[in-house]
């Protein structure tokens, strides 16, 4: 009898989950189409290594083919204006792990950032994506299951060790220290233990580059969002530290690390993460990590070096900006600041020959699907915060402005225009530090394309320059 209904309950769990997966086939199958290795995975099969492992020959062969059979077809013409130009629209770096439309913004592996919130496993029923649910994606293209992810998070827990010297060469700055300078000395520090060096000093053959890279990129990722919280408590909270809890995913640990605790901060750092993971290749932390990764600098020297780019005012350090701008609104103006005021107020930062922080891009031309879903968790969590308020008056003061000047190729707002006032409205209040979570996230995506970048046989990126003189005589030569 006991047999009969134990035989039962499989056949009713075996039902269930067959149901389960034809409904993530379906729901997978209607998402766009270019996402190439979109399949079902087994539960059992969560170890990463091994998965990229599989995938790594197939890749291989794949850009073999491409570059046999379609080496010498040509992309599009590089012109003056590019050259100066900083290389606008110039196509010039392969870049697995995501792509930039202009006007929809960013995909991860194909997926668009209301597709990953459908998708990607969260930590609660229809909530905000897990960040370790994105590097997989990032990783193998696949979107992966609960299961994979619980591994994953475990996996990051047991690398996330510090070593003490780590914590010496950070406390060796001074406290005013920008948290950016603190935060790249650390990982600079962390590069004692690469993995990729000990190996290349002992001579691994090329073929084989793709392993201790991993290694160092999964330690990386796990050992940053430690060393940031450090930073922050040591800067802001009297250097009291909060150990990681293991019984919290990625994001969650890392708001709690830093000292927020409420369920709904938790959400958002899950979200935020995920979000700042990838853009592309050529934005200049990216592109800086990829180019230093190209020498075969390990993922510390090529991710402290993509930390330097983030840290500038026009890329990362705008969510910074972006706060103290609007603080220095309300402190002028109040809350309850008119449109008209805003628009003087907008002026009046022009007029000074400042940008408006959170607004262009030097690719997008719409909204930033990343304000977009920032502005959709505002709404639902804190739709009377009264800077949250305010931003919404920037979306509608800003852009015709910006339009106005004549110059501005995309007078929208960017990730950075949001984050600042989500982040303000929990009790994270620091705009000064606002850029190192950035940067956490950052190393995600930098970190999983930097694995592809060896396992590829990536070469040294080298491009040609060329003097004034060279273009001018160019141009003459071209035209006669
Ligand atoms: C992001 C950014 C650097 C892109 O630069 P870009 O690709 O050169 O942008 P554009 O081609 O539209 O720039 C053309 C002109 O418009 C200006 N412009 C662009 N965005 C502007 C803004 N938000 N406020 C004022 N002027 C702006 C540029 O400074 C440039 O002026 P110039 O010709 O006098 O040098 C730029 O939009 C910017 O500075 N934004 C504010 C900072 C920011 O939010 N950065 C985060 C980006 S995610």
């Amino acid at each position: 009898m006991l047999e009969h209904i134990f035989l039962l309950m499989a056949f009713f769990r075996g039902v269930s989950s067959l149901s389960k997966l034809r409904s993530r086939i379906v729901q997978q199958s209607s998402l766009n189409g270019s996402v190439r290795w979109l399949q079902m995975q087994s539960a059992s099969d969560v170890d990463l290594h091994l998965q990229l492992k599989e995938l790594i020959p197939e890749q291989q062969e794949r850009l073999k083919k491409l570059k046999s059979v379609h080496g010498k077809v040509h992309l599009g013409n590089i012109t003056v204006d590019m050259v100066i130009g900083g290389m606008r629209g110039m196509t010039g770096l392969l870049w697995e792990t995501s792509l930039l439309d202009p006007d929809e913004g960013i995909r991860f592996r194909g997926l668009s950032i209301p597709e990953c919130q459908k998708v990607l496993p969260a930590a609660t029923p229809g909530g905000e994506p897990l960040p370790e649910g994105l590097l997989w994606l990032l990783l193998t293209g696949k979107v992966p299951s609960k299961e994979q992810v619980d591994a994953l998070s475990k996996d990051l827990r047991s690398r996330a060790k510090i070593p003490d010297h780590v914590y010496k060469a950070i406390t060796s700055l001074p406290e005013t220290a920008h948290p950016m300078t603190q935060f790249a000395t650390g990982v600079m520090a962390l590069q004692v233990q690469s993995e990729f060096q000990k190996a290349y000093e002992k001579g691994i053959s090329k073929s084989r580059f793709w392993e201790p890279t991993y290694e160092d990129a999964l330690n990386l990722i796990a050992q940053v969002s430690v060393v940031a919280s450090f930073i922050y408590r040591r800067m802001y909270k009297n250097g009291e530290i909060i150990p990681a809890d293991d019984g919290l995913d990625y994001g969650a640990n890392f708001s709690h690390m830093l000292g927020f605790d409420s369920p709904k901060m938790h959400e958002l750092m899950r979200l935020y993460v995920t979000i700042h993971t990838d853009h592309e290749g050529g934005n200049v932390s990216a592109h800086t990590a990829h180019l230093v990764g190209s020498a075969l600098s390990d993922p510390y020297l090529s991710f402290a070096a993509a930390l330097n780019g983030l840290a500038g005012p026009l890329h990362g350090l705008a969510n910074q900006e972006v706060l103290l701008w609007i603080k220095s609104v309300v402190e002028q103006c109040g809350e309850n600041i008119t449109k008209e005021q805003l628009k003087d107020y907008v002026w009046t930062t022009l007029n000074s020959g400042k940008v408006v922080p959170g607004f262009g891009h030097g690719v997008l031309r719409k909204t930033d699907p990343r304000y977009t879903c920032q502005r959709e968790f505002a709404l639902k969590h804190l739709p009377d915060d009264p800077l949250f308020q305010l931003v919404s008056k920037l979306y509608e003061v800003v852009p015709p402005i910006l339009t106005e000047l004549g110059k501005v190729k995309n007078p929208w707002p960017n990730v950075d225009a949001h984050s600042g006032v989500l982040l303000n409205h929990f009790g994270l209040t620091e705009a000064r530090y606002y850029t190192v979570l950035f940067g956490v996230s950052r190393s995600m995506g930098i970190c999983s394309q930097l694995i592809w970048d060896r396992a590829l046989g990536f070469p040294l990126e080298r491009p040609k320059s060329v003097t004034m003189e060279w273009l001018e005589n160019f141009c003459k030569k071209a035209a006669s």
